[in-house]
């Protein structure tokens, strides 16, 4: 009992406190609980950070468009890690004047911004609207198949 009592603050100082987060610490998220077509907001150095699961269709409706025709353009592709196509991690800062997008919202099935009405798809690229760019992908990767770390 002396041990399990002794045990305890030493793992409570192993994760980093709220301080510590705010200062930039990674954070590992555990996606198992986002069903297909969910999405969550989480916040890293402050700023809130989607993470949507991705249907097949979003997915598809992503990479059927024409990159050239994209104000910022880029690949689905390229703002996905390979392997995990499904998983799509935004930073949720609108790239016009800095509101937070609502995630499923718009005529893109991605992220609408109701300050000016711009408009992501479902990559998170600006589609239509005042934003001049893409919502930005804050620095992440797997530590597991259900698990990301960011930052
Ligand atoms: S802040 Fe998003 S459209 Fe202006």
């Amino acid at each position: 009992m002396g041990a399990a009592a002794f045990v305890w603050p030493l793992i409570s100082q192993m994760n980093p406190d709220a301080s510590t987060i705010a200062a930039g610490a990674p954070i590992e998220v555990d996606l198992s609980p986002i069903a297909v077509g969910q999405d969550i907001k989480v916040f890293w150095r402050g700023k809130p950070i989607y993470i949507m699961n991705r249907t097949k269709k979003q997915i598809d409706e992503a990479r059927a468009v024409q990159i050239s025709s994209l104000p910022d353009p880029e690949s689905d592709q390229a703002r996905v890690k390979e392997g995990h196509d499904n998983w799509l991690v935004v930073i949720g800062i609108c790239t016009h004047l800095g509101c937070v997008p609502l995630a499923h919202e718009g005529n893109y099935d991605g992220f609408f911004c109701p300050c000016h009405g711009s408009q992501y798809d479902s990559s998170g690229r600006i589609r239509q609207g005042p934003a001049p760019a893409n919502l930005p992908i804050p620095p992440y990767k797997f530590v597991s198949d259900t698990k990301v770390q960011i930052g």
